[in-house]
């Protein structure tokens, strides 16, 4: 048998290790790994010349704009930063306009996006006003999972309103489909928000008081009680700070179906960057002190975190400059994720294995992609390619995000992608998108597009 494609003489990372070999990927699937002896025959055969071959990354948080948003992204230029940054499955935040929050507004979503994306995406949706839609969001809109903000209203559901939340997460419970959850408490966040303009507080040391990691604890606390009593299963986004990991930590060894995820900017830079660097690292929630960062690398080695997502949140620069409470928050991380964590791997921070359990693997499975994030036999074949040995520089102003800034501009890495393949296309090489919009797919809860 002849196969579409042949990929040889690479470093091959599969779940029983990294081998010297090659795979056979026939239409978007991967059907053999093997050594170039026992490939089979193919239309067309890239050489790797010795080159890192890794599972794509799955990025479970991704603001792709788009829609009443495209001046800051739309789906062409976020699912291109996602092809060059190695990232070849993102799951879209509903925080957009419109917000997405029905079936009309996921379906909408899709449609925009079809005919623009270059790698997978898949969509969350925000809660409905109805819990009863939540239903037709999932099974006929094709939303993979729910995002509730406890910050802000965002969607149907007010954050304050305990049994309404307990009645979505119910449905999500029920539906089986896990919930993300943005954890900063609205009502401590509106409460130290009046005592600080009461004491005449200003910038970003008001802004970090009020977006303090106690907030971030107790809406993880309150999370977690409300997935007791529902028996749904939560994520918590962008985990922060030490005590909001000790919140995640009393629930898992509590036996609740919980995970979490830590973003590159939280593990790599502290609350001094946001402080010299201001507006490209104002993010929420905020840049911590080192020791929450140290206890953040503590818990990811001993595997107490879940996922590596980037919260990629583009915006203009110019949105981001003070007065800070109506300053936008957000990095743009798509181009930037793999290289940096590419680089701690190199400094011995963090393991390949790790990086890829928690970029690829787990983020596939908490979302229940199925068939993503690993290099086997019958799994698809996304795919990115890595020059482990190269060192460049960031500069945002190559970035295919419109986004072009970053609080890593000029940080050396590296670590290369320098091709990435989706369903067994090739989508990126050598840093150019060579996929045409469109060419990537829309994946839905229970069926393929
Ligand atoms: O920094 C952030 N940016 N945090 C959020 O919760 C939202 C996000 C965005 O959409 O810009
Ligand atoms: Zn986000």
């Amino acid at each position: 048998m002849t196969v579409d494609l042949v990929l040889k003489n690479a470093r091959v990372f599969t779940p029983n290790g990294i081998f010297n070999a090659g795979l056979a990927i026939e239409g978007d699937r991967i059907v053999r790994v093997a050594k170039e002896t026992n490939l089979p025959p193919a239309s067309e055969t890239v050489n790797l010349n010795g080159d890192l071959l890794l599972p794509g990354l799955v990025d479970i948080h991704v603001h792709l704009r788009g829609q009443g948003l495209s001046y800051k992204e739309d789906f062409y230029t976020g699912t291109a930063a996602a092809a060059a940054g190695g990232v070849t499955t993102v799951v879209d935040m509903p925080n957009n306009i419109p917000v997405t929050m029905s079936v009309e507004t996921v379906k909408e979503r899709i449609k925009s996006a079809g005919d623009k994306i270059v790698v997978n995406v898949a969509f969350y949706s925000a809660f409905p006003e109805k819990h009863e839609e939540a239903k037709r969001i999932v099974v006929e809109g094709g939303a993979i999972a729910f995002k509730f903000f406890m910050s802000r209203k965002v969607g149907g559901i007010d954050p304050k309103d305990n049994s309404a939340i307990l009645e979505a997460l119910r449905e999500a419970a029920g539906l089986d489909v896990p919930v993300a959850i943005h954890a900063e408490d609205i009502r401590l966040i509106e409460e130290r928000k009046k005592k600080v303009e009461l004491l005449e507080k200003e910038g970003i040391e008001a802004y970090l008081e009020v977006h303090s990691p106690s907030v971030e604890k107790a809406a993880i606390e309150r999370a977690a009680g409300l997935a007791e009593e529902t028996g749904a299963k939560i994520h918590i986004c962008h985990l922060s700070s030490s005590k909001g990991l000790g919140a995640v930590l009393a629930a898992k060894k509590k036996g609740l179906q919980v995970s979490c995820e830590v973003t590159p900017h939280h593990l790599l830079l502290t609350v001094e960057d946001l402080k010299s660097k201001g507006a490209t690292a104002l993010v929420n929630p905020p840049l911590r002190p080192k020791r929450d960062v140290d206890s953040l690398w503590k818990a990811l080695r001993d595997g107490s975190i879940d996922v590596l997502a980037s919260d990629h949140a583009p915006h203009r620069l110019e949105e981001k400059f003070p007065p800070i409470w109506e300053a936008k928050t957000g990095i743009s991380g798509l181009e930037t994720m793999l290289p940096l964590l590419l680089t701690q791997v190199d400094r011995g921070l963090l393991t390949l294995e790790t990086l890829i359990r928690m970029a690829s693997e787990r983020p596939a499975e908490i979302l229940g992609l199925e068939g993503r994030g690993r290099i086997v036999e019958g799994g698809y074949a996304d795919l990115v390619v890595v020059d482990p040995s190269e060192r460049f520089r960031i500069d945002p102003s190559t970035f295919h995000s419109k986004a072009k800034h970053s609080p890593f501009e000029g940080w050396t890495v590296k670590g290369r992608p320098v091709k990435t393949f989706v369903n067994g296309r090739l989508v990126m090489d050598e840093g150019e998108i060579v996929a045409k919009p469109g060419d990537g797919r829309v994946i839905r809860r229970l069926r393929e597009a």
